[in-house]
C-alpha cells in the first residue's frame, strides 16, 4: 500500500448532501453528513426507517440515480475523491476499494449462476488471474467468513443455501478483494439472532485482521453497541450525535438517541412495556423550521425553532440546544 493511502483514513466523508425530486417537492434525504472511519475500525450508523442510512450508503458508493442526486460534499476512499472520479473509475473501485453489503443478499447474488461461478467472476472483475487462483481466492473467502464445506458450497446455487449462508456469501464477495470499506447496510436484520451473533463476530474479526473500514448500517442500537468502535445517530438525514460507542451508549447526550436506548429491551424489567419515542420519523417534505425532532422532543423550547448548534462532551459531539447532562 502506498504511503499516501496508508495516512488517510479508509473512508471520509464530508458535508455530504443527497437530495431527491419527488412530486410532494424536493427533499434533502443526507443532510450535511460528516463522518470518517479508521483502518480496521466499524462505525455504526443508528437510525429509526427513513433517516437517511441507506442513501448515506448509496451515496457514498456511487449508486444514488434519478430522481435523486448527491449535490454537493465529498467522499474519500484513502483519499480518492470518489465524486471526481468518472463512472467506469467509480465501478473499479466498486467492489474492490468499497464494497456493499445489502440486506437482501439476493441484491448480490445471481439465482441462475452457482456460487463459485459468480464468485469467480467477481475475482476477475478486478485481478488479471487464472480461473484456477480465482476459485482458490472464492474458496478461502468462504472459509473466511465461516462457512463449512466451502469447496462444495462453489458448485451450489444461491436457493441451495440457507438465508444466513447467502448472506455470508454475500459478505464474502464483499471481502473478495480487502476492500478498504464496506458499507453493511442492515444485512443481517432478515436473520435469526444467533446467526446475526456469528455474523457479528466475524466482522468484528475480519476489521481486526484485515484493516478493512466497516460502517455497519442499523436501525437497532443493540446491534452495534457490542460491535461498534464509534456511533453516530442519524435523525432526518443529519448526523445528530457521534462518539465512540460504549460513551454514546452510556451517555447519551442528544434526547433522540436517549428515546433509541431507552426503547432496547433489556433496560425493561421482562414483561414491561418497553417505551418508545413518542410520534412518528417526519415527512422529509415537511421537516419543522430548526431542529427536526421538536414534534417528539420532551426538552424543546421555543429556541429550537432555531438550528441547533454542535456541543462537544470530550470525544462526544451533539447537535442539540438543551444535550443531556450527566446525572452523577
Ligand atoms: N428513490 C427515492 N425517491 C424519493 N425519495 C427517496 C428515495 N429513496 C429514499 N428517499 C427518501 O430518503 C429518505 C431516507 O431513505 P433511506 O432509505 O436512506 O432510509 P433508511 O434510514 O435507510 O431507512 P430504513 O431503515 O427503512 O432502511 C426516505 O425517507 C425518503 O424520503
Ligand atoms: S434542539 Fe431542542 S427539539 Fe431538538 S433535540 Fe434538542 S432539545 Fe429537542
Ligand atoms: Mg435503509
Amino acid at each position: 500500500m502506498s504511503a499516501a493511502r496508508e495516512a488517510s483514513p479508509a473512508l471520509d466523508v464530508r458535508g455530504l448532501v443527497t437530495r431527491f425530486d419527488t412530486r410532494a417537492g424536493p427533499l434533502t434525504a443526507v443532510n450535511g453528513v460528516s463522518f470518517r472511519v479508521e483502518r480496521g475500525r466499524i462505525l455504526g450508523l443508528v437510525g429509526e426507517s427513513g433517516s437517511g442510512k441507506s442513501v448515506t450508503g448509496f451515496s457514498i458508493i456511487g449508486l444514488v440515480d434519478e430522481p435523486g442526486e448527491v449535490s454537493s460534499g465529498e467522499v474519500r476512499v484513502e483519499g480518492v475523491d470518489m465524486r471526481a472520479l468518472s463512472k467506469p473509475e467509480q465501478r473499479r473501485m466498486r467492489g474492490n476499494r468499497v464494497a456493499m453489503v445489502f440486506q437482501d443478499p439476493m441484491m448480490t447474488l445471481n439465482p441462475v449462476l452457482t456460487i463459485g461461478d459468480q464468485m469467480r467472476m467477481a475475482v476477475l472483475a478486478h485481478a488479471r488471474v487464472s480461473k484456477a487462483e480465482a476459485t482458490e481466492r472464492s474458496r478461502r473467502a468462504l472459509e473466511t467468513v465461516g462457512i463449512p464445506s466451502p469447496a462444495e458450497r462453489l458448485r451450489a446455487y444461491p436457493h441451495q443455501l440457507s438465508g444466513g449462508m447467502r448472506q455470508r456469501v454475500a459478505i464474502a464477495i464483499a471481502l473478495l478483494h480487502k476492500p478498504a470499506v464496506i458499507i453493511a447496510d442492515e444485512p443481517t436484520t432478515a436473520l435469526d439472532v444467533s446467526i446475526q451473533g456469528q455474523i457479528l463476530a466475524e466482522i468484528r474479526r475480519l476489521a481486526d485482521e484485515t484493516g478493512t473500514a466497516v460502517v455497519w448500517i442499523t436501525h437497532d442500537l443493540a446491534v452495534v453497541s457490542s460491535l461498534a468502535d464509534d456511533i453516530c445517530v442519524m435523525y432526518a438525514g443529519r448526523i445528530v450525535e457521534r462518539g465512540p460507542a460504549e460513551a454514546v451508549i452510556a451517555t447519551p447526550r442528544h434526547p433522540y438517541t436517549r428515546g433509541l436506548i431507552d426503547s432496547v429491551p433489556g433496560e425493561t424489567e421482562p414483561g414491561e412495556r418497553l417505551p418508545q419515542i413518542p410520534g412518528s420519523t417526519p415527512s422529509l417534505a415537511n421537516l419543522p423550521k430548526g431542529c427536526p425532532f421538536q414534534p417528539r422532543c420532551v426538552r424543546r423550547s421555543d429556541q429550537c425553532r432555531s438550528e441547533p448548534p454542535i456541543h462537544e462532551f470530550g470525544s462526544q459531539s451533539v447537535l442539540c440546544h438543551h444535550p443531556l447532562e450527566v446525572v452523577a
